[in-house]
Formats: structure tokens, C-alpha cells, sequence
């Protein structure tokens, strides 16, 4: 079994960079392969736009892969509190993320796409999260980890799983996995400190500034209950660095670089494959040279 993982996307109807044209070719390259499933984990949009959402969908049915039993597609921070999309914005920024509704954006977002949570496992159809997948023998659990905005959250962006979904999560999976399944987590956050070189003052305050705003609280915590239940992959995205690591026993495919990673002509996408001589995964790049530097 193969699994096709990306990330943000960060589509931007609004930008300078709309980012379309990249995520069109990538997306189309990634289908061509006919994976068994495709995973996207989280910030379609740059500012939560719902012509960015809408091109994502237009994407996925021209691709054929508006299916819940070949796509999964999580929520990031940005579909839910946008962005600062300019210096005078970064000033307003928090108060505009203190007024946003959460729930209404977290439905909104998942409208767009409502035909990827057909044969989902969820605690009640109100609960969109935590939800479980099952794609041939392996089941994904989909966690979502934004935080709400507060005070000690005032970009919006850094995660948490709180106390509630994690019963939530252990519930479905009794329910649903039978011990011994394999298991994979798809979540929007990242689980490592982010290293830039400190060399220079900018990065060394760059540094500073993103561990601070960008973290998963907690993290030590969730991994643990993970390895317990049983998760052996996760694919996720943030920060926007495509890496495949391991903690403990879990293998992590991060895809935060598919699109926004610092070079124009090229995308890229993480491979998982499953097979009896052992699983793989694979960073590859596609060269997307041709596209306008703008689109
Ligand atoms: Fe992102």
C-alpha cells in the first residue's frame, strides 16, 4: 500500500503568491502515481479564504480524489485564524484572531470537503474530530491540534490536544482498531524544536520567536499516550521543512515544505509504502520550474 503525504499548501487567493499553480502541478503529479490514499495535513489556505478552500475542492474532483476513501484532509491554524498579511495587519492580528469563531471556521473548512468524512468513525456527527479512517488494513486516527487563541496564544499558532479529545481518540480506537492494527496519526502540528542557525542575530531571534509561537504543548505527554495507542507513523506539517525522523518507535513524515520551501520551481511530497519486505518512506521533488513565480 502506498500513502502520498503533502502539507500546506497554503493556497493565497488574496497574495502576491497565490500558490495555485504549484499546488495544481504537485497535486497533479501525486495522482498520477495513483496512491492508495492521499494525506493533507492541514493549511490549505494562507488566510482561511473560501476561494482558497474552493480551489482545493475544484483540485481534488479534476484529480478524482474528492473521495473519503482516497484522500484525508485535516485543518490547519491558518484555515481557522488566517493570517497577517502585512505589517500594519500583524498589529490588529491578534485582536482579529480573538474575534473569530472557532467552531463556525472549523465547519466551514470541513463543508468544503464534506465528502472525505463519508465512513469516518466519530464519537457523534457532531464531533468532527477525533475521527478514524480505515484504509485497507491500515486505520488513520486524525487528531486536530490548534489551539484556541488566548493570551498565551495571541499568533493563533501554537497546538494542543486537550484532555477531552484524547478520551475522545481512546474511545473510537476501543472501539474501532483492534489491538495489533497498524496505526497512523495525522496531525497539523510538528514534535521537535525547531533549529535555525543562531549565528547570526535574526536567526537567533527567528528561533526564539517560533519555538515560542509555533509549539505543540505538551508534546513528551501526547507521544507517549500515542506509543501506547499503538501509532507507528505520523504525518504532519507546520513548520515548513519537508524531514522524515523518528521518536522512539514512531516514524514521523513531515510535509510542511510540499509548497513554501523557499524555492520557486520545486514541490514535494512524502511517499509511505507498505510492503511485505518493509515499509519505506521517501522525500521526492517535483520540478515545477514553468510555473509564473507568482501563481
Ligand atoms: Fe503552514
Amino acid at each position: 500500500m502506498t500513502i502520498a503525504h503533502i502539507s500546506d499548501l497554503h493556497l493565497n487567493f488574496e497574495g502576491k503568491h497565490t500558490h495555485y499553480d504549484k499546488v495544481e502541478r504537485l497535486l497533479g503529479e501525486v495522482t498520477s502515481l495513483e496512491p492508495d490514499h492521499l494525506v493533507i495535513s492541514g493549511d490549505i489556505s494562507e488566510d482561511g479564504r473560501l476561494e482558497d478552500f474552493n480551489f482545493l475542492r475544484e483540485l481534488l474532483i479534476k484529480f478524482n480524489y474528492l473521495d473519503s476513501a482516497l484522500t484525508t484532509i485535516i485543518i490547519g491554524n491558518h484555515d481557522i485564524y488566517g493570517t497577517a498579511l502585512s505589517i500594519e495587519d500583524a498589529l490588529s492580528y491578534p485582536d482579529r484572531c480573538k474575534g473569530t469563531d472557532y467552531e463556525f471556521n472549523l465547519r466551514r473548512f470541513h463543508s468544503f470537503i464534506e465528502e472525505l468524512m463519508v465512513d469516518t468513525y466519530r464519537i457523534s456527527e457532531n464531533d468532527i474530530y477525533p475521527f478514524i479512517k480505515q484504509v485497507g488494513s491500515m486505520f488513520i486516527l486524525a487528531l486536530n491540534s490548534i489551539e484556541e487563541f488566548s493570551t498565551r496564544n495571541f499568533t493563533a499558532s501554537n497546538g494542543i490536544i486537550k484532555k477531552d479529545q484524547k478520551l475522545k481518540a481512546d474511545q473510537l480506537l476501543k472501539q474501532v482498531v483492534s489491538p495489533g492494527s497498524p496505526l497512523m496519526l495525522t496531525i497539523h502540528h510538528h514534535f521537535y524544536k525547531i533549529k535555525r542557525q543562531k549565528d547570526t542575530f535574526a536567526g537567533h531571534i527567528l528561533t526564539k520567536i517560533e519555538n515560542n509561537t509555533m509549539k505543540l504543548r505538551k508534546k513528551k505527554k501526547l507521544l507517549t499516550v500515542l506509543e501506547k495507542w499503538g501509532v507507528s507513523h505520523i504525518l504532519h506539517g507546520h513548520f515548513h521543512d519537508q524531514k522524515i525522523y523518528e521518536i522512539g518507535n514512531i516514524v514521523m513524515s513531515n510535509s510542511g515544505g510540499s509548497i513554501k520551501n523557499g524555492q520557486t520551481t520545486t514541490a514535494k511530497y512524502n511517499l509511505l509504502e507498505f510492503t511485505d519486505e518493509g515499509n519505506f518512506i521517501t522525500t521526492h521533488t517535483v520540478n515545477v520550474e514553468s510555473c509564473s513565480i507568482y501563481n
